[in-house]
């Protein structure tokens, strides 16, 4: 079996090891529940969740009390879908970027006749279009296409929204922005953002949702550690931010590893050279057709003539990790004409000697 070339960043991060190490260390030193005890070990571990949320909060530009931890964007997506107000004439506004996670939470309201869904229009480079964007109450904004790989910018597409209708309600997934541009949530004005820490390089199981506003809502998840008190007509007074959207345990090996993390993306984001020099080489190849621009954080492509899960399987023996197929984004796939692409994705720790072997791999591939 050839080495294993993992061209798949943008599903999953190879973890870096202060990340390894932190939740190493977490689990062999400091292993406790966080605020159910007054032990040493307790304090450290909640120290070590209040430090996590205070370090989030500074890479996300926002205040510690906004920052919810939550299991990833797909947890987050469905809490924000259960604690937004909605009715049957709720304009809730998507776009066919979305990853199934950011909009179906929304299209089962709107199954259950809580909110009308609308499609955001794209421009002819499939960005949102600025020029058309609808009056809405809920908007949806996809930062960043797990297909397409193209930021979008957010704190303009909030502004014209908010311009249609000032009570809009925003909600950013990030969940590939993340990786590549910096958040800035006082700049964009959002209502609520998510992201999934495993994208960066932290542990899966642990997530990000910011809350602008966390008071005015209530909590999905009911359990422990949420309520300042029950009353006797069995009446629950909800804590505040953010202890009453952390119902229960919180993943806390995997917090461990989140400053690390963040860290390391900040010294070291993925070379998007890579990608450029990839994207330059399978243009000289007649039978690939690219999906994405070069300037794209991910190189999306189809073979003429190949599916893509063949690709993906040819490619797989070979050694290469990439990702094939709808992607959990089958509205994006549709528009492009196509029923599945192969995405080539990288991390810091990918090299450009990954890039070149991986030209010569789809070279024999196609022949
Ligand atoms: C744009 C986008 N949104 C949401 C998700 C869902 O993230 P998770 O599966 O970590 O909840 C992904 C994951 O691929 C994504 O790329």
């Amino acid at each position: 079996m050839n080495k294993i070339i993992y061209l798949d960043a943008a599903a999953t991060y190879q973890k870096p090891e202060p990340v390894i190490n932190a939740m190493n260390d977490f689990l062999l030193n400091h292993y406790a529940n966080a605020g159910r005890g007054v032990c040493g070990r307790v304090e450290y571990v909640d120290d070590m969740v209040e430090r996590t949320r205070a370090r989030v909060a500074a890479f996300m530009n926002a205040r510690a009390n906004q920052i919810v931890f939550v299991s990833g964007t797909t947890m987050a997506m469905n809490m924000v879908a259960d604690m937004i107000p909605m009715r049957a004439t709720t304009r809730v506004l998507v776009s066919d970027l979305d990853h199934h996670s950011a909009r179906l939470p929304f299209v089962r309201r709107a199954n259950e006749r809580a909110g009308q869904v609308m499609v955001c229009p794209l421009d002819e480079n499939y960005n949102l279009d600025m020029e058309n964007i609808p009056a809405a109450d809920v908007f949806v904004i996809t930062a960043m296409s797990n297909v397409m790989g193209m930021p979008q910018d957010v704190a303009k597409i909030i502004r014209i929204a908010k311009e249609k209708n000032p009570n809009v309600i925003t909600v950013v997934d990030a969940a590939q922005f993340v990786v590549h541009e910096k958040i800035d949530v006082r700049a964009w004005g959002a209502d609520f953002v998510c992201w999934s820490a495993h994208k960066i390089g932290a542990d899966t199981g642990v997530g990000i949702l910011y809350i602008k506003s966390p008071d005015d809502f209530s909590p999905t998840f009911i359990g422990g550690g949420m309520a300042r008190r029950v009353e006797s007509d069995g009446h629950i007074v909800f804590a505040d931010a953010t202890e009453r959207f952390e119902a229960g345990t919180l993943p806390l090996t995997q917090i461990a590893g989140i400053i690390p993390a963040i860290d390391n993306l900040e010294k070291n984001r993925p070379n998007l050279g890579l990608i450029k020099y990839m994207y330059d080489e399978l243009s000289k190849i007649n039978k690939v057709k690219i999906l994405t621009k070069r300037d794209a954080a991910v190189l999306t492509f189809v073979v003429d003539g190949m599916h893509s899960l063949d690709c993906g399987a040819y490619l797989g023996v070979r050694g290469f990790c990439v990702r094939v197929g709808m992607m959990c984004a089958s509205w994006i796939i549709r528009r492009l004409d196509i029923d599945g692409a192969v995405r080539v994705s990288v991390g810091a720790y990918n090299s450009q000697a990954d890039a070149e072997v991986f030209i010569k791999a789809i070279k024999e591939v196609v022949k």
